[in-house]
């Protein structure tokens, strides 16, 4: 079945812009992302929207359909009635620069800030082992495409540009969790506190976790239960526990030179 379907798509730049009707065609099994590449190719050739692999895996057709953050290669036409409008708009938390495309430079500065992975200093290439329980549980938050709907959702930054500066987000929240549950990383003995940069640089306690992130994940990562959740545990243990924090210190002044 072929019909033309009505949309709403956001057009302007930084210095402003509204929604813009359009009839596109839309064919049996298209997504989101045909559409707009119809509208493109057929009436707004300098439509900017930014697409890689339209195959849910780039992480860089993020935006908003009808308020919700959504992939468009990843949402199909078929989910809305022909007769519905279906409304496309860049992603909220993120500044425009122009119709669908937004400056998500916010998340690589925040990427920037975690501290990297660091290798056991006792092990060398070829030695690491790991339990495949642990391997499991990591490779969960290895799936991440980095398509940002998950900050994007945060209540945190979504309406509240101030926050941005002292909190990271779920996406990298989650990170700072991962590293701090590998079991081959040795940030302590290098003097890097996981924890608590979760806290005080990263603004773990920002997150009162209502989950937002996890619902728009396309990944389906359990960014809150299995991630957000835990480190807030572990670092209430280590703030609050004082034989946990003690234990933490003479680990830390003994792994020393
Ligand atoms: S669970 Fe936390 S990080 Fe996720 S959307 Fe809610 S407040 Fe933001
Ligand atoms: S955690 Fe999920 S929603 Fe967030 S950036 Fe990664 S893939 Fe996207
Ligand atoms: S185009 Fe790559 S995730 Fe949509």
């Amino acid at each position: 079945m072929s019909y033309q379907a009505r949309f709403k798509v956001w057009r302007g730049d930084a210095g402003g812009g509204g929604l813009v009707d359009y009839e596109i065609a839309v064919n049996d099994g298209e997504v989101v992302l045909d559409a707009i590449h119809r509208l493109q190719a057929t009436q707004c050739p300098d439509l900017a929207v930014r697409w890689n692999c339209k195959a849910g895996k780039c992480g860089s057709c993020s935006a908003e359909v009808n308020g919700r953050p959504r992939l468009m290669c990843m949402t199909r036409m078929s989910v809305f009635a022909p007769e519905e409008t279906v409304t496309v708009t860049p992603m909220r938390a993120f500044p425009v620069l122009r119709d669908l495309v937004t400056d998500v430079s916010y998340n690589y500065a925040k990427a920037r800030e975690v501290a990297s992975f660091v290798p056991p200093p006792e092990l060398g290439p070829g030695e690491y082992r790991m339990k495949q329980e642990d391997v499991g549980r990591l490779q969960e938050f290895r799936k991440c495409i980095e398509c940002f709907l998950c900050q994007d959702t945060c209540h945190v930054v979504r309406d509240h540009e101030e926050n941005k500066p002292a909190f990271a987000g779920p996406r990298f929240l989650m990170r700072v969790a991962e590293l701090d549950m590998h079991p081959l990383d040795a940030a302590d003995g290098a003097g890097i506190d996981r924890r608590r940069a979760a806290r005080e640089a990263h603004g773990l306690g920002y997150c009162n976790i209502t989950k937002c992130c996890t619902e728009v994940c396309p990944e389906h990562i359990k960014i809150t239960d299995n991630a957000l959740i835990p480190l807030k545990e572990r670092v209430v243990d280590r703030s609050y526990d004082p034989l946990v924090w003690l234990g933490s210190k003479i680990r830390r002044r003994g792994a020393r030179p």
